[in-house]
């Protein structure tokens, strides 16, 4: 097993040569701490079946499956499909999922730590995934901003990039709304925490599930507040030129692990719509998203 990190960038790392079933246990704590400092491992020339990729999510934590049934795949539900490419006339998966910049479950009371992506079908034009590491986002806040979301606690909810269902067709959107928050009500979390295996102050917000701020008391806080985080952040930059922006490539038979507490991501924008689909297996490693006694930075 080969590291080399990505040359000129301050996130990513290629590893050659690593093969799950061979791997001993230090070669599995190596590659985690590997996705924990670079925050993305690109593992290359994976040639794995569906059944394979899970066992290599298993060698990183336990496997969470998504919670709607639309986007399992349909031999093996632990894997979360993104495809616009029908197999045998069928719909697998959802297509355009992600376009928003957003943490994996941070809209669920227990995110996992870690997101493994292995892309199955590439498109030529437009590849990648963009990143904003929010370890380093919160670093580069100026200090008034700092102060003023100490103590803070955001509040999370997927209402906004809730996806309409095939069974959804002919009902009420108040009905669906409803069932949404009453199925995954919105989760409250400290606007910072300490990520539990680098020490980090993770500013944990974005612009997909985060809804409003409030103060310690559940009090709303001023909208501006938030705008003035996603701004500063580059959430709302739409040409993707903020220096917080990482766009990161790949290529066939790349399997990407990443770190889901300090990483927003975002699917790039294709305007001609070419054949995608990708495979994600999300798991929870040792660790909650952060330590319960230490929540603020
Ligand atoms: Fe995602």
């Amino acid at each position: 097993m080969k590291i080399t990190p990505q040359a000129g960038k301050t996130l990513g790392a290629s590893i050659e040569g690593f093969d799950h079933a061979a791997a001993s246990d230090d070669d599995i704590a190596t590659l985690k701490q590997t996705v924990y400092t670079r925050k993305i491992a690109v593992l290359k020339g994976q040639d794995l079946s569906p059944k394979q990729f899970l066992e290599l999510g298993k060698r990183l934590g336990r496997p969470e499956t998504y919670y709607e049934p639309m986007y399992q795949h349909p031999e093996v539900e632990e894997i979360f499909v993104s495809s616009n490419v029908p197999k045998d006339g069928k719909q697998i998966g959802v297509p355009k999922t992600g376009k928003f910049w957003h943490a994996d479950y941070m809209f669920m009371p227990d995110p996992f730590g870690l997101t493994l992506i292995y892309p199955q079908v590439i498109p030529q034009k437009s590849r990648g995934t963009y990143f904003i590491d929010m370890g380093r986002a919160y670093e580069a806040l100026p200090e008034d901003l700092k102060q003023d979301i100490e103590g803070t606690y955001a509040r999370h909810s997927v209402r906004k990039y809730f996806k309409i269902r095939p069974h959804d067709v002919y009902r009420p959107i108040s009905e669906i709304l409803e069932e949404v928050e009453t199925k995954t009500p919105p989760v409250v979390k400290p606007t910072t925490f300490t990520h539990p295996f680098t020490g980090e102050t993770v500013l944990y917000l974005s612009e997909g599930f985060t809804v409003g701020l409030e103060d310690a008391n559940g009090v709303p806080l001023d909208e501006a507040l938030l705008r003035r985080l996603f701004e500063a952040t580059g959430q709302l930059d739409d040409e993707f030129t903020h220096p917080g922006i990482h766009l990161q490539s790949f290529e066939q038979g790349d399997l990407l692990v990443w770190d889901n507490r300090s990483l927003i991501h975002r699917a790039l924008h294709t305007t001609a719509p070419e054949p995608t689909v990708s495979f994600r297996v999300t798991v929870h490693d040792e660790r909650k998203l952060y330590d319960a006694e230490s929540p603020a930075a």
